[in-house]
């Protein structure tokens, strides 16, 4: 383990418990950070000659919801840019909502992560969490009856291959990461205390520029498995993970496929955004919210099933 990582892996918040705040910028001090990508919530950071991305919360959160260059009547607009504001504001890295999605994440990681190891990823807890993740993996076909009842759905039979071959079933769907908080180091957060997560660097596509129907079978099971954990821990805990596409109300019934946080390459199926989840179970006064996971599921429903089906 490198210096960077240690001043992380030390500073780190690992429950809603345990709040600090820390000084990121002096130990970044010895790196060169460049800017690498825009995310809608984040700004993106490389930490240069390092494995390592920082991810700055945004205070200034602006959703983009059309392809550039659509045009749409203005008072759709208005109205749209209204309801996407209100958004907006309940993404912001207020401490409360900061400690509020680290929760969410650490059940999130239950059923998406698989960390058999110290070395895979680090938390204090973290053998614990793996035995709540092992149990989910191996238990993922009990609950098959279960959820087509609670979904209306009948799913392919090759939906027992989930459980076959143990690199699918174990597929480990989360980098490492850790979650810090403190004054911010971009000009745009003007100094405000907001939440930074180091992840590592995952190499690959983004779900959103490729064909989930033309990669290989086992990564085609990958997807299958990720949606299937999808709707699985929807059903239990009323919790789904932001599957947003690039663009929000074009591509509205691909919340899923078309997502930019999602990354795959030929091996591996990475999530790779996981500051946000949207609570069902607790429902903001927002209408859009409320929306938003229902397209996620609707999509994972009948995905799951128009990839099996080519297998
Ligand atoms: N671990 C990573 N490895 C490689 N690229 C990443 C990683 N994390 C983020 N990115 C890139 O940065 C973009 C924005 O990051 P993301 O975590 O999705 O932030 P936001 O919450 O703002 O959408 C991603 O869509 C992806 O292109
Ligand atoms: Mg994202």
């Amino acid at each position: 383990m490198n210096t960077l990582e240690e001043s992380i892996r030390d500073n780190a918040i690992y429950s809603k418990d345990s709040y600090k705040e820390t000084d990121v910028a002096s130990f970044l001090s010895d790196f060169k950070i460049t800017k690498k990508y825009a995310g809608q919530l984040s700004r993106v950071f490389e930490v240069e000659k390092t494995n390592w991305l920082v991810k700055e919360a945004k205070w200034d959160v602006k959703f983009e919801p059309f392809k550039p260059g659509l045009t749409i009547p203005s008072k759709i607009a208005a109205f749209l840019d209204n309801l996407l504001g209100q958004l907006a504001f309940s993404f912001l890295p207020k401490k409360k909502e900061i400690l509020r999605q680290y929760e969410l994440y650490l059940l999130f990681s239950q059923y998406f992560g698989f960390f058999d190891s110290d070395k895979r990823y680090y938390h204090p807890d973290r053998e614990v969490i793996s035995l709540a993740q092992v149990s989910i993996r191996d238990t993922l076909l009990n609950y098959r009856v279960q959820l087509e009842e609670f979904y209306n759905i009948k799913l392919d039979d090759k939906i027992n291959l989930l459980h076959e071959d143990k690199d699918i079933r174990y597929h480990n769907f989360l980098p490492k990461e850790y979650l810090l908080a403190g004054k911010s180091i971009s000009k745009q957060n003007k100094g405000r205390v907001t939440s930074f997560i180091f992840q590592e660097f995952v190499k690959g596509d983004l779900l959103h520029d490729v064909d989930e129907m033309v990669v290989s079978k086992d990564q085609k099971l990958r997807l299958v498995l990720m949606m299937y954990l999808l709707l699985l821990m929807n059903m239990q805990t009323g919790v789904v993970p932001d599957t947003r596409p690039r663009y929000n109300f074009f591509q509205a019934y691909n919340w899923l496929t078309k997502t930019d946080n999602v990354i795959i390459s030929k091996n591996d199926v990475k999530f790779i955004d996981t500051r946000w989840f949207y609570d069902t179970k607790n429902f903001s006064y927002l209408i859009l919210p409320s929306v938003i996971p229902k397209l996620a599921i609707r999509k994972a429903k009948t995905s799951i099933n128009k990839i099996l089906k080519t297998i």
